[in-house]
Parts: C-alpha cells; structure tokens; sequence
C-alpha cells in the first residue's frame, strides 16, 4: 500500500475516485493499514458517513483520528469515553428499534408504537449527529481559515464569517439542558441556519429528508373531524400522492449520493 502514500493531492484524487466507484467502505477498512495521518486525511476528504451503516445495520464508525488528537482542547479520556461508550450506546439502540418495529409490522402489533418512534429518533439522531459531530472537529482546528467557498456561503447566510461564529457560539452555548448548536443547509432558501437542537429525541432523525408529511395539529382537521384525529389520518392515507413521494425520493437518494461523497 506504500505507493498510496504519496501526497494530499493523491490522497484527495484516490478517495475521489472511491466515492465515484462507491467503494469507499473498502477503501475505509485498507486505510487502516497505512499511516495514520493519511488515514486521517482520506477519511475526512471522502465520506463522513464511512463506517456508520455496513450490512443493514447501522454501526459505530472509528474515529477519523485519533483518540488524543484534539488534546489539550479536548481531552483523549473524555474522547474515549463520548465515542467508545455514548455513541456505542446510540447505535445500539437505533438498531434495536429498527428491530422492534420489523417485529411489530409482522405481528401488526402497534401497541408500543410510541416508545418504539420515540426509541428510533433519540438513538437514530445519536448516532447521526455524533458522526458528524467527530467530523466537525479537526487536531489543530483549521487555524482560522475558512475555505472561501465556504465563507461565501456564510457572508450571504449571516452577513459575515464572523458574525456567523458569534452567533454559532451564542446558540450553542444557550441550549436549554441537553442538545446541540448545529450549522444547518436550508433546502428551499439555499441558505445556511443556525439552530438550537434542546433534545434531538423530539421524534425525528436529523439529517432525514420529507418525502411525504401528515399534517396532525388540530387545525388541519378540527373543521370536519373535531377531535377524531383517526378518522382524519385514514381519509389522508386515502389521498396520499405516492406519485410525489417517490419523486421526492428520488431527489433524496441524488442529493444524500452527493453528501455522502
Ligand atoms: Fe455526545
């Protein structure tokens, strides 16, 4: 494997071409063997997601470094334990939830349908933010320096680079109790937000894409239906447009193609 080791030029043409011919999480597991500084670099440049989902089950990625790379900011104990145990545990859990609701649509058993929803986003969201959220990191940060692309898209998105890490710090900092302070692409605007993440539990997996929404707030069917929410989900179950859902899909499948490099 020596003849990869060449250069960061190398290195970005080699996991390029990983991405193109979709064979990244092979090439994940042969960068094991080289340097640990090239591994570093390829697994940063190629996919984020490398290692988070393998044979049907989601599953913890390595570090794209090492466990005491980000000393002294962060320390190698604190590491260990966030990636080794907490995120471990996030990924456990999101499969088992997957596991409880296949047993559920054979049995058509909805009983536990609540906990199990409630089971699927906390953990799914767990394991999805915590991925990106060692990718968000980098031994010796960046330096300051901001790709211009990328400060582009902040100046247009917040005013200025600056502004923009003022307000990420502020939010992050005033989360109410657990959650996160995330960067954010806003599909419809094209424009980047910043938000406050209080309990990622909330039902829902960041990172997933509608494709096809029920509107359940009493306003949508108070008029005809009163408090019979039931009878108003059936008849949208009825009218649901499948024609959109696969299109939306479809949009979803290119653009997550993409992310995922
Ligand atoms: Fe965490």
């Amino acid at each position: 494997m020596d003849e990869l080791i060449f250069s960061r030029r190398g290195v970005l043409k080699f996991a390029a071409a990983a991405a193109i011919s979709g064979t990244a999480g092979r090439l994940f597991a042969e960068t094991n063997i080289i340097n640990n500084n090239i591994r570093k670099d390829k697994i940063m440049d190629m996919n984020s997601f490398a290692g988070a989902y393998e044979n049907g089950q989601y599953t913890l990625p390595e570090l794209p470094y090492e466990y005491d790379a980000l000393e002294p900011l962060y320390d190698e104990e604190t590491v260990r334990i966030h990636h080794d145990k907490h995120h471990a545990k996030y990924v456990k859990g999101f499969n088992e939830a997957l596991s409880k609701l296949e047993s559920a649509r054979k049995s058509n058993d909805y009983t536990q349908i609540q906990a199990i929803s409630n089971a699927l986003a906390f953990n799914g969201s767990g394991h999805i933010l915590h991925t990106l959220f060692w990718h968000s990191m980098k031994p010796g940060g960046n330096e300051g320096k901001i790709p211009s692309d990328f400060k582009t898209a902040l100046d247009e998105s917040f005013g200025s680079s600056n502004a923009a890490m003022q307000q990420f710090a502020a939010a992050s900092k005033a989360v109410e109790s657990n959650g996160w302070g995330i960067l954010a692409f806003e599909p419809v605007s094209q424009k980047l937000l910043i938000l406050q993440c209080e309990k990622h539990q909330n039902l829902t997996i960041w990172g997933v894409v509608p494709v096809l929404v029920c509107d359940v707030w009493e306003h949508a069917h108070y008029l005809k239906f009163q408090n019979d929410r039931a009878k108003w989900v059936d008849n949208f179950m009825k009218l649901a447009n499948w024609e959109f859902a696969a299109h939306r899909l479809e949009e979803a499948r290119s653009a997550s193609a993409a992310l995922r490099g």
